[in-house]
């Protein structure tokens, strides 16, 4: 069982979405001794914007050694994607939306023919068959449809369109309706994640 765990808070020690997914690892690996398991904290090590010099080296063969970093860090990145059967995406609201650096990992794994590819049918996703735990901590609450939520949908869709549709979404919400609510929100989405690691977790073949 590989599970690869992305984190993207900008709040370090204090990052709610950070300490769910470190507690769900520590649950995942209790349950299943032999699990690995690989972090990859964007929040901290954020990984470069796209430039020119990405898109050319991951979207083209690359030539210049800018190019060539830019492709061995889109490779890096996929690797890890591909060789997991669960991935877990800790995703903290920031304006509505993602982080900015779980974004970028998004824009180096979102690669044509590896990870999607388009025939006259259109799209179609290539990592099918894993499943995927979004871990999402917000200061307000969200009902489903709500048009100011712009990180759920957002997911959802990126995941998705690389054939990711087996998506279980825990909300950390309310964290700013005083220390109540907040500790009663992370609490529920603790319990959840136990339950996830004990249960939902594929067997090792
Ligand atoms: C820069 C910034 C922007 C935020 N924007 C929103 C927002 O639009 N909606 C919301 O509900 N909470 C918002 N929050 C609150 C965060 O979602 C909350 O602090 C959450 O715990 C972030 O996850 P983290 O603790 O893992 O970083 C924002 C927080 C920060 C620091």
């Amino acid at each position: 069982m590989n599970i690869l765990i992305v984190t993207s808070s900008a709040q370090g020690d204090a990052s709610v979405s950070s300490k769910l997914a470190l507690s769900f690892a520590q649950q995942a690996q209790s349950a299943h001794p032999g699990a690995h398991i690989t972090l990859r904290d964007v929040g901290r090590n954020p990984i470069p914007h796209l430039t020119e010099e990405t898109i050319a080296g991951v979207r083209a063969e690359p030539t210049t050694e800018a190019e060539h970093e830019a492709r061995a860090l889109s490779d890096e990145l996929l690797d890890e994607l591909r060789a997991a059967d669960t991935v877990v995406i800790a995703s903290p609201m920031y304006n509505f939306g993602i982080s900015s650096t779980l974004k970028t990992w998004f824009d180096h794994v979102l690669r044509a023919r590896v990870s999607f590819y388009y025939d006259e049918q259109g799209p179609h996703g290539l990592l099918g068959g894993r499943k995927a735990i979004v871990i999402e901590s917000r200061a307000g609450a969200y009902e489903e449809g709500n048009p100011m939520d712009s990180q759920e949908p957002h997911l959802r869709g990126m995941l998705g369109f690389m054939g990711i549709d087996d998506v279980t979404f825990v909300r950390a919400e309310k964290l700013a309706f005083g220390p109540e609510a907040a500790a009663e929100a992370i609490a529920e989405a603790e319990a959840k994640l136990a339950d996830l690691a004990r249960e939902q977790l594929p067997l090792a073949a």
